[in-house]
């Protein structure tokens, strides 16, 4: 059985699914702080007697440790504060959520002899890139502590391999965007602050308006340039990054994005025509933070976990979109 933390928010969710898929028995760990109620009633439906829900928190040691029945052999660990604004407003909450969190489920994996770990990394560990694509020798110097406590993670989770044997894989992604093909889950974020979703809302909910942030920045038309991965693609790579630890894999990290960058405007042009709709959309000043442009290098991760990005563009944003409706249906 394998435990997954944080997996009734939007990536964990959809891993769950395809670890489902597979046969594979799952037990959630969640606090349900950012993750949904809902998103976990869809996932006992689907995997019935393969499928647990534990409600608990990582800063909780007690509760955590508890969560380690005798079957967990390996663990995909996503729970996490994920907002990079915030983390610049709010620091002690992702050192607390995020460091000490991990460290509570690396020690409870110590105490119940469990040594493999997937972990959701972030291309923000790389801050201001020096050079595009990005592969994964390129410096880590995170610009804000979202990032930092990410980073401080790899290398904790390096320490722990070292003097207790615990393997890890961190994969860091870059932009996620799509829903589950079948719609049972996708992003679903009390505060929006992603692109995609940001654009699909100004359809459905009165007076949003979708801004895109700086249109001065030196790409081919002055908005930020991101590498966008279907996040079905990315469930995969989890199971191959798990797989790849069972089979006697070394702890290693992984980018993994597309080796394609898009700008805001095309993904906005992209919604426009996927949706056949007149989106509302306002021109504003850039938002603090962002980078122009973050694209992957995603040679090593096909390479060694033998992982390939599959869905479209396209497809992404029209799963993004029909899950969107979705939301939106059951709000109204
Ligand atoms: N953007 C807009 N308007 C919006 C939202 C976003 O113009 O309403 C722009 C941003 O300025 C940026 C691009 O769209 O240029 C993508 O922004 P997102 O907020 O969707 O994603 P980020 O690139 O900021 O962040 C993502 C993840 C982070 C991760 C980071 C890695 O959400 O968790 O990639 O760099 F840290």
């Amino acid at each position: 059985m394998i435990l997954v933390t944080g997996g009734a928010g939007y990536i964990g969710s959809h891993l769950v699914l395809e670890l489902l898929k597979r046969g594979y028995k799952v037990s959630v760990f969640d606090n349900l702080s950012t993750g949904h109620i809902e998103t976990v009633n869809k996932l006992k439906e689907t995997g019935k007697k393969n499928f647990e829900f534990i409600k608990g928190d990582l800063n909780n040691k007690n509760e955590i440790n508890a969560a380690f029945s005798k079957e967990i052999n390996g663990v995909i660990h996503f729970a996490a504060s994920a907002l990079v604004y915030e983390s610049t407003v709010n620091p002690a909450k992702y050192y607390e959520n995020n460091f000490c969190g991990t460290l509570n489920l690396l020690n409870s994996m110590r105490e119940n002899n469990v040594s493999k770990i997937v972990f959701s990394s972030t291309a923000a560990t790389y801050g201001e890139p020096i050079k595009i694509p990005i592969d994964e020798n390129h410096p880590q110097n995170p610009i804000n502590p979202y990032g930092k406590s990410k980073l401080m993670i790899e290398k904790m989770m390096d320490d722990y391999d070292m003097a207790y044997g615990i393997k890890s894989v961190r994969l860091r992604y870059f932009n996620v965007v799509g829903a589950d093909s079948k719609f049972r889950t996708g992003e679903w974020h009390d505060m929006e602050t992603h692109i995609v979703p940001n654009i699909l809302k100004s359809l459905f909910v009165k007076n949003q308006t979708f801004k895109i942030f700086g249109t001065d920045y030196d790409t081919k038309d002055g908005t930020c340039v991101r590498d966008y991965v279907n996040v079905e693609d990315l469930a995969q790579a989890h199971i191959l990054a798990f797989e790849y630890l069972q089979k006697g894999g070394k702890t290693d990290f992984f980018n993994i994005g597309t080796n394609e960058g898009n700008t805001v405007r095309e993904i906005f042009e992209y919604c426009s025509m996927i949706t056949g709709k007149k989106i509302p959309f306002e021109i504003a000043p850039r938002r603090k933070g962002d980078p122009a442009r973050l694209v992957a290098d995603n040679k090593k991760a096909k390479e060694i976990l033998k992982w390939t990005p599959k869905k479209t563009l396209k497809e992404s944003i029209q799963t993004a979109y029909e899950w969107e409706k979705q939301l939106n249906l059951q709000k109204n």
